[in-house]
């Protein structure tokens, strides 16, 4: 008897009303639960993105629906210029977490929003309009964001005074391209010292490749940013909020930046981010910029990072994420020791990738798409990026070791998908 394939009738029925800005998967979902994901067919997947990195307390939490269930119940939308409990109480929260910092908070919907809010602060302040970030960046797709982004060649027209620097990208700290990558940025700014306000960067460049810039290379940019009045931005859209282990990845680089720009976990699936700005650096006159917008300072917001901190503080999850990505990181480790497809496994917390060694007749995108296809028939789902080279591994702070062993097994019968399709088709 034919089973009814739910996925495929769902898309093929409703699928053409979808603007087709991406390669959709094959699946529908309809359910989650914790780590764990379920498609209209009832098939059941591990989620090693957590959502979109933004589901960190897992799929269904109840903490989550019941706070915003509060929300809905209590108030749910206020004019712009009107602040409320929940926001005060949550700004409060964030900038007990980030000490060095002396913050002072903005909550607002995506990464992208909170990053053009940013760089509009800093350059308003600053009266320059310059602004300087990695070759390998990612910021988001708002036109300023992605000109500050890999994608900047496609931005038409190009954001004028835009500026790139190279990023260090070697696995181990390599001494001598450290040093050229600090040189070129001091380069950079001495050609146009005039010119620029901030200098913004992913501290743990994902997108682009999932790179670890050592800490030296940060501290010596923030001493050329200090000796050349430029604002130091951190984007810790992906990093922030325990995923690395500690509240902001910058706690653990012995550098604080003027600011910080927040999103993914703090709204634990929904949009919620944050420009975090330094209240020691950074002189706060009054409306020293008009920002006005429908849903900045949200009282959703302001609920979801309260009970995201509480969480964190009382399930102990920074310890906890640093002691899982440390099992998921062996486990990476242990599977490359056996296998010719996987290198360079490398992780911070839960933010965990590995290299992908495809044959170089294969296009790395292709490759990626494929591998990632496979994983998905053996029950997981799992992202690559930079161009299909690298699987990167961001899974909810509340995974479990029995998840991540799950995780092994599946990624082996992956790679020997992956190897037999190779094996017949080249
Ligand atoms: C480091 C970083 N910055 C900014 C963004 C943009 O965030 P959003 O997609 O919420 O606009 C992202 C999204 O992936 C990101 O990873």
């Amino acid at each position: 008897m034919s089973q009814t394939d739910n996925n495929q009738t769902l898309l093929s029925e409703y699928g053409k009303y979808m603007l087709p800005v991406l390669n959709f998967r094959d699946i529908v979902l309809v359910r989650g639960q914790g780590s764990y994901v379920w498609d209209a067919n009832g098939n059941r997947y591990l989620d090693l993105n957590s959502g979109q990195f933004c589901a960190v307390l897992g799929h269904s939490d109840p903490g989550v629906s019941r706070r915003m269930l509060e929300i809905s119940q209590t108030l749910q939308d206020t004019d712009t210029s009107t602040l409320t409990e929940a926001v005060l109480r949550a700004a409060r929260k964030i900038h007990d977490c980030a000490p060095e910092m002396n913050g002072r908070i903005i909550f607002l919907s995506t990464g992208a929003e909170a990053v053009e809010c940013c760089l509009k602060y800093a350059k308003h302040i600053k009266e320059k309009a310059g602004v300087i970030s990695f070759d390998k960046a990612y910021h988001g797709l708002t036109h300023g964001s992605a000109a500050y982004s890999m994608s900047r060649d496609r931005i038409r027209p190009t954001v004028d005074h835009s500026y790139v620097t190279p990023a260090p990208l070697a696995h181990v700290d390599d001494e001598a391209e450290t040093d050229r990558c600090i040189e070129a940025f001091r380069q950079t700014v001495d050609d146009r010292k005039q010119d620029i306000a901030a200098a913004i960067f992913e501290p743990i460049i994902s997108g682009g490749g999932f790179f670890f810039p050592p800490r030296r290379y940060f501290q010596a940019i923030r001493k050329i940013c200090d000796d050349n009045g430029i604002f130091l931005v951190f984007d810790e859209c992906q990093t922030g909020f325990g995923r690395t282990g500690s509240w902001f990845y910058y706690q653990q680089l012995g550098c604080v930046p003027d600011f910080v720009v927040s999103a993914k976990a703090m709204g634990l699936g929904y949009p919620v981010s944050c420009v975090i700005a330094n209240g020691n650096t950074i002189p706060h006159a009054k409306f020293a910029m008009e920002y006005f917008s429908s849903h900045q300072n949200e009282s959703y917001a302001g609920a979801l990072v309260s009970h995201l901190i509480d969480e964190i503080e009382t399930r102990d999850l920074l310890d906890q994420n640093r002691a899982s990505g440390a099992y998921l990181l062996a486990k990476l480790n242990a599977i490359a020791a056996e296998s010719s497809l996987v290198s360079a496994p490398r992780g911070k917390g839960l933010m965990c990738a590995f290299d992908l060694s495809a044959p170089p007749r294969l296009d790395s995108k292709q490759a990626g798409d494929l591998f990632c296809r496979l994983a998905q028939q053996n029950g997981l789902l799992i992202q690559h990026c930079n161009l299909g080279r690298t699987i990167r591994l961001l899974p909810n702070y509340a995974a479990t070791r029995e998840d991540f062993d799950f995780f092994g097994a599946q990624l082996k019968a992956t790679l020997a998908m992956f190897q037999a399709t190779l094996d017949q088709t080249l």
